[in-house]
C-alpha cells in the first residue's frame, strides 16, 4: 500500500493530469474525505495544504508527496528525499518593492511567508533584515508602511502589477516536488521506484 500526499489547489490542478498519465485516478475527489480511494487498490491518496506535505511525509502518515520547493525550504526537508522536480505550477521567489524605493538600508524590513529562504538569501549577501511573518496579502505590505520590501511567489506578475509593485530580484525558480518519507524509501523501494519512472517518463 502507497499513501501519497496531494497539495491542494494550483499545485493539484496540475497533478492530477499527470497521475492520470500514470495510471491513477482518484475516486470521489470532491468528496469531504480526507482519504481517498483510486483506481488502484495499492494506492491512496490524501489532499491536504502545501504546508502540510513535508509534514505528513516527513511523520510517515504519507509515503510520497507533492509540494513546492518553496514548502520544502520552510520545512527543512527532514526525513524526506526529493525524488523528481515534476517541473509542475512553476513560479518564482522574487523580491518586490514599490518603484524606485530605496532598498539600501542597514536593515531592511520584509515581509514575508517565507522566512527560511529570506533569511539564506540576505545572510549570503550580508545584508541584515527585520522579517515581518504575514500568511497572506503580502502585497499590501509595503503600501501601508510595515515593510520596505517584500519576498513573495510571481507567476503571471498579475498581483504585483495590481498592488503597485515591482519585482526587484529573483530569489530562485520554484516548481513542484515529488518527495519520499525516508523510511518508506528502503521499505517500499520497488513500488515507489516503479511510481518515480513512470512519472519521469512523462515529465
Ligand atoms: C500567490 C502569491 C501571490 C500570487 C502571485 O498567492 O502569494 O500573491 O500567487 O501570482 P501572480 O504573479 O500570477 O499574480 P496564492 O494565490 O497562491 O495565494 P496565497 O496568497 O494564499 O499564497
Amino acid at each position: 500500500m502507497l499513501t501519497i500526499a496531494l497539495s491542494k489547489g494550483r499545485i493539484l490542478q496540475q497533478t492530477l493530469p499527470l497521475l492520470e498519465k500514470s495510471g491513477i485516478e482518484i475516486n470521489n475527489i470532491n468528496s469531504r474525505k480526507l482519504v481517498l480511494n483510486t483506481n488502484l487498490n495499492e494506492i491512496k491518496v490524501i489532499i491536504i495544504r502545501a504546508t502540510d506535505v513535508p509534514i505528513f511525509v516527513q511523520h510517515g502518515v504519507a509515503d510520497i508527496g507533492v509540494t513546492g520547493k518553496d514548502m520544502l525550504i520552510e520545512h527543512g526537508a527532514n526525513g524526506v528525499f526529493e525524488l523528481l522536480d515534476l517541473k509542475i505550477a512553476k513560479c518564482k521567489l522574487m523580491i518586490a518593492s514599490e518603484p524606485e524605493k530605496k532598498l539600501q538600508k542597514n536593515t531592511l524590513k520584509i515581509a514575508t511567508k517565507y522566512i527560511e529562504a529570506t533569511k539564506n538569501h540576505f545572510e549570503n549577501k550580508s545584508q541584515q533584515v527585520e522579517i515581518i511573518k504575514l500568511n497572506g496579502a503580502i502585497e499590501l505590505a509595503p503600501k501601508i508602511g510595515l515593510s520596505d520590501c517584500i519576498v513573495d511567489l510571481v507567476a503571471t506578475g498579475n498581483t504585483l502589477k495590481a498592488n503597485g509593485l515591482v519585482a526587484v530580484e529573483n530569489i530562485m525558480d520554484i516548481s513542484s516536488r515529488l518527495i519520499v518519507n525516508t523510511a518508506a524509501f528502503k521499505t517500499k523501494n520497488a513500488e515507489i521506484k516503479k511510481l518515480v519512472e513512470t512519472i519521469n517518463k512523462i515529465i
